[in-house]
């Protein structure tokens, strides 16, 4: 099939329809095409779309959901620097949008919520066109991938179940809508069904980046390092061209970190998480913080890394966009010992907090702020301190948006925390709860044995170091 043929428009009576049947305003079958091939490159993480879709843009500047494709995609970046471009987008559809039809309309009022910051009453909007058209592709997408961003865990399996049913391999986009529900479902802790949905994603479409994220999410909840990391190495070539690919290479380093081959992971950062460029994607500079700061809590010496990564996190230490970012922002400026740029996050978060009603205000206070002291406190060696903070708002995490992978970070600081201020009985309980949940993981049995052996039961430490052990030698 053609990649001109697979798009085939529909038509019924005077709406044109895309190739999922979902109503078009505008008539133009090869600017719906390009519009299509465009959201492809995005769903596959290949090429770019937004430069894809800018040619659409030039070509038919009326094509309102050109714009609105723009506009919905730059949302996702959760960066300051594309805003401009975003509400530009969204301006420039608002201008025309008396040629749209409802559904577009509805896509236009979701990204005008996200602009007013209220990015829940966005995701509503996407979901009410979904209840109407539960085949329009990049709806749903947004709809799933907001609730990532945004920590609505059941949220992000759920919209895909609303509509899974009216979904086959006859709908153009389904190896896509499977992958979205195979995180869903690993998000929610349905291991097996997320594992199926995100196999048959694969058999469909193997250059599929986003299924091969969510099988891997499998892998690193159920501790199948071995298993996982044979996996990653199959399908790298599968990985698109994107700034996914950085996140993929963090989920295979944090699956090598946890057999402890620690080597493999600092080549990891070396060679695929290092970026060059000094105002990268702060999708790339996330994962590699995360790593870094997972080094650091093992006491890995990562040498000058930190000073590079903070270099590429200055200038955005006042955004106060997105809590997620923010925290990572604090690791790269604690450990580089930038106290001027600490204070400048924090300070902007407070004046930011203040005023703001807006989405991520709440998680800033909440979450945010005191993860990032609790940053603090640990690298001053204020073991205590870091214990008080993260000790309530452990189990609040989800609101800060990401993954359970990405946020074990703030439950694996407050473990080392624990040990460092010799709380071996809360360390105890910490590490016995990471076993529990993975009781495959070299690390969480170490974690165990620290604990023990911090009580003086050197019995019981010996016994999971000895557990660790066997578990490294597979
Ligand atoms: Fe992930």
């Amino acid at each position: 099939m053609t990649a001109e043929s697979k798009y085939t428009l529909k038509k019924t009576g005077k709406a044109v329809l895309d190739c999922r049947g979902t109503p078009v305003s505008y008539r133009d079958r090869a600017a719906i095409v390009a519009l299509e091939k465009a959201h492809e490159s995005a769903l596959a993480f290949r090429g770019d779309p937004i430069a894809e879709i800018d040619v659409v843009i030039a070509d038919h500047p009326d094509f309102v959901m050109a714009h609105l494709f723009k506009a919905a995609w730059l949302t996702q970046a959760m960066e300051t620097r594309v805003y401009d471009d975003m509400v530009q987008a969204v301006n420039a559809a608002d201008k025309i949008i008396h040629k749209a039809n409802d559904r577009e309309r509805g896509h236009l009022e979701a990204v005008q919520a996200w602009i007013r910051g209220d990015f829940f009453g966005a995701i509503q909007k996407w979901e009410a066109i979904l209840t109407y058209y539960p085949l329009d592709l990049l709806a749903l997408q947004l709809v799933h991938q907001t609730d990532v961003l945004l920590g609505d865990v059941v949220g992000q399996r759920d919209v895909v179940a609303r509509v899974f049913n009216l979904w086959d391999e006859g709908v153009e986009g389904y190896e896509f809508v499977l992958g979205f529900y195979a995180f869903g479902l690993e998000e929610n802790r349905d291991f097996h069904l997320a594992e199926q949905m995100g196999r048959l994603s694969l058999a469909i479409r193997p250059e599929n980046p986003y299924a091969v994220h969510a099988v891997c999410h499998v892998m690193e909840m159920k501790g199948r390092q071995p298993g996982g990391i044979r996996f990653m190495y199959e399908h790298v070539d599968r990985w698109g061209k994107s700034n996914f690919v950085n996140h993929l290479w963090w989920h295979t380093a944090l699956l090598h970190l946890d057999i402890k081959e620690i080597d493999r992971v600092l080549e990891i950062y070396d060679q695929h998480l290092r970026s060059t460029g000094q105002e990268g994607a702060k999708y790339d500079e996330l994962d590699s913080a995360a790593l870094l700061w997972r080094l650091k809590l093992l006491g890995v010496d990562t040498g000058d890394s930190w000073k590079d990564l903070a270099d590429k996190w200055a200038s955005s230490a006042q955004d106060t966009l997105y809590a997620f970012n923010d925290v990572h922002a604090m690791m790269t400026f604690v450990s580089d010992d930038r106290v001027d740029a600490q204070n400048l996050l924090l300070n902007a978060n407070e004046r930011y907090i203040e005023s703001a009603s807006d989405a991520n205000a709440a998680v800033s206070r909440e979450i945010g702020i005191p993860f990032c002291l609790a940053i603090q406190d640990f690298h001053h060696e204020r073991y205590a301190s870091c214990v008080e903070r993260l000790l309530p708002v452990r189990y609040m995490t989800h609101r800060l948006g990401g993954s359970f992978a990405q946020r074990d970070i703030i439950a694996w600081t407050l473990l080392e925390a624990a040990l460092r201020a010799k709380q071996y009985h809360l360390a105890l309980a910490l590490a016995n709860e990471r076993s529990a949940f993975k009781p495959t993981s070299p690390q969480n049995w170490s974690y165990v044995a620290q604990a023990f052996k911090g009580l003086g039961d050197q019995s019981n430490a010996d016994r999971a170091e000895a557990k660790a052990q066997s578990l490294i030698a597979g």
